[in-house]
């Protein structure tokens, strides 16, 4: 009875949610692709009359030189530049605050993201800070920002997050160390560039892990029930696309033609995932990732075939169109439901990703259940309820 009231409560959320998504308008930013693309969105903000920009970016890519030619093209284009390099993984309040004090001490007017999604999100919260009078804390939550922010644009130089094209940004509290989301329409970037020459250098790791949250967006987006025509478009185009080119990119890091496709299933992902949300494998993802640090994208791989098997009786008949699409055979719903779990898990294996996850503690479990229902079921449209037996059990499973 319990259990079927908490059911209720979350459906009925859900449903409110996506009422929200849908008389919510939520703007794309105009995309620059292939190599080089970097390079002709900075002529863009030049000519939308940027004077001083911001660059934000991280310590690792100041010391790979990856500003030096943005920062080059913008000096010939007239346009002065500051760079801010404080950004961390899982950016604070602190650090975004110092990001916007660099930016008012040059009167910077615009704001340029080069990064993974950590630089990217802080970028978006200082392009808000930097005209609203308020603070980060005010501004955690929905449609907490009031005016639009500094002309912000972004250059990621991952494929996977989609940060590039979401409304969300994630800056963790300093005080508490939890990681807390501003969502709003403004954050989403006017321009952003996906040039994959910048992505050649990106470790296999790297690529495997950044590229394995695309598909999980991607998943989560199809089988979310908030879905639509147009996010499930997205959404397949993404998981093709990961499954056609991640294995690809892993191997011959330089393949140019595989570093693009997966920029673009990120993005794709992105315009899914930023209206319908995601689901239990990110609410799980984002536990183990507080817990043993373990990267965001691998945490979501390792948790995947676990949850889809478990949402497979809600869901067999999504998860049968995304086999389908991938062209995995012929058969029932529920036969091809398990097809793609298969090979996910075959995808999974080719990536060197480990099936359980090593640091995880069976006393651990209760804790981590708890904190993944209760972030899934305030925010995520997922296919088939769980409860906390449930989750733990399905944990347990993961345990190495
Ligand atoms: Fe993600």
């Amino acid at each position: 009875m319990f259990f079927a009231l908490k059911r209720l409560v979350h459906r009925t959320l859900m449903t409110v949610l996506r009422l929200l998504a849908k008389v919510l308008s939520i703007p794309r930013p105009i995309l620059f692709t292939t190599a080089g693309s970097s390079q002709r969105l900075c002529a863009a903000i030049a000519q939308m009359g940027a004077r001083h920009v911001l660059v934000v970016t991280d310590r690792g890519l100041i010391g790979l030189g990856m500003h030096e030619p943005i920062v080059a093209e913008f000096a010939r284009l007239g346009v002065d530049t500051t760079v801010f390099d404080g950004v961390e993984p899982d950016p604070s309040y602190t650090q975004v605050e110092d990001g916007l004090a660099l930016l008012k001490k040059n009167a910077c007017d615009a704001v340029l993201a080069l990064g993974g999604g950590s630089p990217i999100d802080a970028a978006k919260v200082i392009s808000v800070l930097a005209t609203n009078k308020t603070t980060v804390r005010k501004m955690i939550g929905f449609l907490k920002v009031r005016k639009p922010g500094l002309p912000f644009y972004a250059i990621p130089t991952t494929a996977g997050t989609g940060s590039e094209v979401t409304v969300a940004a994630v800056v963790s509290d300093p005080e508490t160390h939890l990681k807390t989301p501003v969502i709003d329409p403004k954050l989403v970037p006017q321009m952003a560039a996906l040039d994959p020459a910048l992505m050649v250098g990106m470790p296999p790791s790297v690529t495997a892990d950044t590229g394995l949250d695309a598909l999980t967006h991607g998943v989560e987006a199809y089988l979310s029930r908030n879905a639509t025509v147009e996010t499930d478009r997205f959404a397949l185009a993404a998981i093709q696309l990961v499954f056609d080119h991640l294995p690809e990119a892993y191997a011959e890091g330089n393949n140019l033609a595989a570093r693009e496709a997966m920029a673009m299933a990120s993005f794709y992902a992105g315009l899914a995932f930023t209206k319908t949300s995601v689901g239990y494998i990110h609410a799980i993802a984002h536990s183990f990732g507080a817990h043993y640090q373990v990267p965001h994208g691998r945490a979501n791989a390792i948790a995947m075939p676990y949850v889809l098997e478990f949402s497979q009786p809600k869901a067999a008949s999504r998860m049968a169109t995304i086999a389908r699409t991938l062209g995995l055979g012929e058969g029932t719903d529920s036969e091809l439901a398990t097809q793609l779990v298969e090979a996910i898990r075959r995808l999974l294996v080719d990536l060197d990703i480990p099936s359980h996850l090593e640091p995880l503690r069976r006393d651990d479990l209760p804790t981590i259940a708890g904190e993944a229902l209760k972030e899934a079921h305030y925010n995520y449209p997922v296919p088939r309820y769980m409860n906390r037996q449930q989750c733990e059990g399905m944990l347990a499973a993961m345990l190495a």
